[in-house]
């Protein structure tokens, strides 16, 4: 989100001189700024000095190799959210599998191809943007709040038309912060108007308190988040998606959840929550985790069937919009991709019962 007038800069980590080169030169080739460091312990400490917005980190170097510097990187809160690109040689599943461990963001293989190298830092540049982004937002909308306490604390009905304002303010900056990331063309924001008031109709109608309706409310439009971080090819493709892009689909839930990662806001919590679990299934055939029943937290169920209501009711880049009927045959009959025993059985339960009040959302707010 910020502009590009800052060059990125990564920081290039190897022992070995030649290689050092050609990723300085590749990456130079791509417009980004670098730093160098030859072993791991020189990573971390570059890293502290000069924050980098990405690390390519090789793995074998001496004094400290590149899983221990991704360790130490990871568990720094100042360094965390800094992206760790490993790179192995070919094949080395064992590698990745270590690397995973150790907190590190994505892998590239040597010999680097200048293509892929690209893609992936471009890719985990933009998650990182999104991450700080939202953060310092999140820092500013806790201070006015705290500053307008302060300043209204003895008249009660001025702060909260004060929370309010800043709420809208909120509102705005998620809107357009999802859309972005979802690539929407009708750019008005309106579905995700929608998924905030079938959450809050559904959680109220749970019987949910009032913090956990306000809150679902906020939270919810940012469920796909993660989307930012799936290729074009892959989320505007007009067809069904081949195994392998399906995989890589499937990650929006887990890029969401480290997107909105890591803050205090009630409302960014329960969103990384919902981001991670919105497409778990009650009967355990869901992603990424596989979580059944009552290990999916109830925002995560809710989200579920008001996502499909309203994908359902949409336009897409792979299916036609749905009336209400079909809407609501294929969430409580199934249609063979969808099947009632994927909800929680209360939640369906109660969509069965409000029912209408969702095809009321949409037509009020269908742009
Ligand atoms: P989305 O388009 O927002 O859809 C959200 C969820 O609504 C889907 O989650 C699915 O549970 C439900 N849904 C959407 N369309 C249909 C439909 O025609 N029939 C049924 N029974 N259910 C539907 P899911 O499957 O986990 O997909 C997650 C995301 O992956 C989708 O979000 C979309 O962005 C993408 N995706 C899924 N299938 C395709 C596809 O065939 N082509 C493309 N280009 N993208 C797809
Ligand atoms: C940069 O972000 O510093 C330039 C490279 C790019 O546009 O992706
Ligand atoms: C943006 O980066 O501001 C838009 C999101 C995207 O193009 O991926
Ligand atoms: C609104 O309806 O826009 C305000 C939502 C709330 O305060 O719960
Ligand atoms: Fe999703």
């Amino acid at each position: 989100m910020k502009q590009k007038e800052k060059k990125h800069k990564i920081l290039i980590v190897d022992d070995e001189d030649v290689n050092r080169r050609l990723l300085v030169s590749l990456c130079e080739g791509l417009g980004y700024d670098f730093t160098e460091a030859s072993n791991g312990r020189e990573a971390v400490e570059k890293t502290l000095q000069e924050m980098p917005d990405l690390i390519l980190m090789d793995v074998m170097m001496p004094e400290m190799n590149g899983f221990e510097a991704t360790e130490r990187l990871k568990s720094d809160e100042k360094t965390q959210h800094i992206p760790i690109i490993i790179v192995t040689s070919l094949d080395s599943r064992e590698d990745r599998v270590r690397g995973i461990s150790k907190g590190a963001d994505d892998f590239l293989t040597k010999p680097i191809d200048q293509e892929e190298l690209s893609l992936r830092v471009r890719n985990n540049i933009k998650i990182k943007e999104y991450h700080d982004f939202l953060k310092d937002y999140n820092t500013i909308l806790e201070e006015q709040v705290e500053e307008r306490t302060r300043q209204l604390s003895e008249a009660f009905e001025k702060l909260d038309r004060a929370h309010k304002k800043v709420k809208f303010g909120y509102m705005e900056t998620i809107y357009r912060l999802t859309l972005a990331a979802e690539y929407k063309d009708e750019d008005t924001g309106l579905h995700l108007k929608r998924i905030s008031f079938y959450t809050r109709e559904l959680a109220s109608e749970l019987g949910m308190d009032r913090v956990f309706v306000e809150s679902i409310f906020y939270a919810s439009p940012m469920h796909d988040v993660g989307k930012v971080g799936i290729p074009d090819n892959i989320l505007l493709k007009p067809g069904k998606l081949a195994p392998d892009e399906w995989e890589i689909m499937k990650n929006h839930t887990i890029i969401g959840a480290k997107i909105l990662s890591g803050s205090e806001s009630t409302y960014l919590k329960m969103a990384e929550e919902i981001a991670l679990t919105h497409h778990e299934r009650w009967d355990g055939n869901g992603y990424p985790r596989g979580l059944k029943g009552d290990q999916i937290p109830i925002s995560g169920r809710i989200m579920n069937i008001a996502d499909q209501y309203d994908a359902l009711r949409s336009k897409r880049p792979y299916k036609p919009p749905f009336d209400h009927e079909k809407a609501f045959s294929i969430i409580t009959e199934g249609d063979g991709r969808t099947l009632p025993e994927h909800f929680a059985p209360q939640i369906l339960d109660t969509f069965k019962k409000i029912h209408k009040k969702f095809e009321e959302i949409y037509e009020e707010h269908k742009g």
